[in-house]
């Protein structure tokens, strides 16, 4: 195949300035190649990008191309590229944006080899919260002594740090919604809900464990002030504006900073040897670009939000796309009950039945 689509806009906006247009196959230059992508990620970051919110740290050039994590194949590879080849599966980053397109040329340094067991659409939507996950986490110097509160812990990032700070020993205390405890529990975290009342359930779930650490990937005003009444030593709050730079940082990251393809090599390594296990919680077809965006921004998402350039047509796409999803129905069944799933405390959230 050589046309392909990207997504293009051509000035700072809502959903209605995304387009798709036609893109030719592009050749690569001296150190770089062209990856055929297979799936890319969505991120908060790059709709706050494209709605000009992000201007005093990135300012486009338009029109502007859009994504940045990606995995895809190598199609064609430049003068000097010699450690890989056409055909090998690799994953990595856009650092000048334009993952969401059927081609893609990126320096070599942009990109990891995929590892075999990492599947397509896992590959493809872990750059930007993985490297930001692994950030955080690692800046913390989590380990067995540390008791440390995620918020949005089911999200695209949050997922990912809580699995990775139970790697590193500690002790996890996830804030989500009730729907979201069994699987906070599944990865190894003790759920609780947020929202009033909050301070107390945590209190009540540490069961006298100090507070060490305390993550804030939502962005609640208050949560500064929950995060010192829990005795948080001063330093160990993670704020979401520095969460938010540190996904600035990797969003548009050189591709000779060593920094995130280490980062997405270990990453790569813990999904590969089941240490992270990442969380798809939808799938659309790169056509539907818009709708996966009008998912993400619905905030309710379980793990991340991903595209795939290459789906199959079966027929029944416009009722599979569409297809209620297990939260919807959760929520809505309990709404028919009367029961609230969003105050209900310490994680004994009933089944819909
Ligand atoms: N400061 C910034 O500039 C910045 C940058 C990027 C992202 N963010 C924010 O960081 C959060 C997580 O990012 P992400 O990339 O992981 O996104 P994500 O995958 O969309 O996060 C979804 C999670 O956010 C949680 N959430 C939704 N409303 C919430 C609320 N009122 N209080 C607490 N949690 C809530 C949901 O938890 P439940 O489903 O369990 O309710 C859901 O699991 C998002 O809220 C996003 O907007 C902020």
């Amino acid at each position: 195949m050589r046309i392909g689509s990207a997504v293009q806009y051509d000035r700072y906006g809502d959903f209605d300035v995304v387009e798709l247009v036609p893109q030719e196959r592009p050749t690569a230059g001296a150190g770089e190649i062209v990856v055929e992508i297979v799936a890319a990620g969505l991120n908060h970051i790059e709709r706050f990008l494209r709605e000009g919110k992000l201007r005093d740290h990135i300012e486009l050039d338009f029109p502007a191309r859009q994504g940045v994590d990606f995995a895809g194949i190598v199609r064609a590879r430049g003068e000097g590229v010699k450690d890989l080849k056409v055909g090998d599966e690799v994953m990595g980053h856009a650092p000048a944006g334009g993952s969401h397109a059927t081609w893609l040329v990126v320096p070599r340094g942009a990109v990891i080899k995929k590892p075999e067991h990492v599947g397509w659409e896992v590959a493809g939507g872990l750059y930007l919260a993985g490297c930001t996950a692994a950030t955080v986490v690692r800046d913390l110097k989590l380990g067995p002594d540390d008791t440390v509160v995620i918020s949005a812990a089911a999200g695209g990032v949050g997922h990912i740090e809580c699995q990775l700070a139970h790697d590193a020993g500690a002790t996890v205390i996830a804030l989500g919604s009730a729907r979201n405890h069994d699987y906070l529990r599944q990865i190894g975290t003790l759920p609780v809900v947020y929202g009033d009342g909050e301070e107390a359930r945590i209190r009540e779930i540490a069961d006298g464990r100090p507070i060490t650490a305390f993550i804030d990937n939502h962005g609640e005003s208050d949560a500064e002030v929950l995060s010192e009444r829990l005795g948080v030593p001063s330093g160990r709050f993670v704020s979401s504006e520095t969460r938010r730079d540190i996904e600035i940082r990797f969003l548009r990251a050189p591709a000779e900073d060593e920094v995130p393809r280490e980062l997405l090599t270990l990453l790569a390594k813990a999904v590969q040897d089941r240490r992270v296990q990442v969380l798809i919680s939808g799938f659309y077809p790169f056509e539907y670009i818009v709708e996966a965006y009008e998912d993400l921004a619905e905030m309710k998402s379980r793990g991340k939000v991903v595209i795939g350039m290459q789906t199959v047509e079966t027929g029944a796409r416009l009722d599979w796309y569409r297809s209620e999803k297990a939260r919807d129905l959760r929520d809505r069944y309990a709404d028919a009950r009367g029961t609230d799933t969003e105050t209900m405390a310490g994680g004994s959230a009933s089944p819909a039945s």
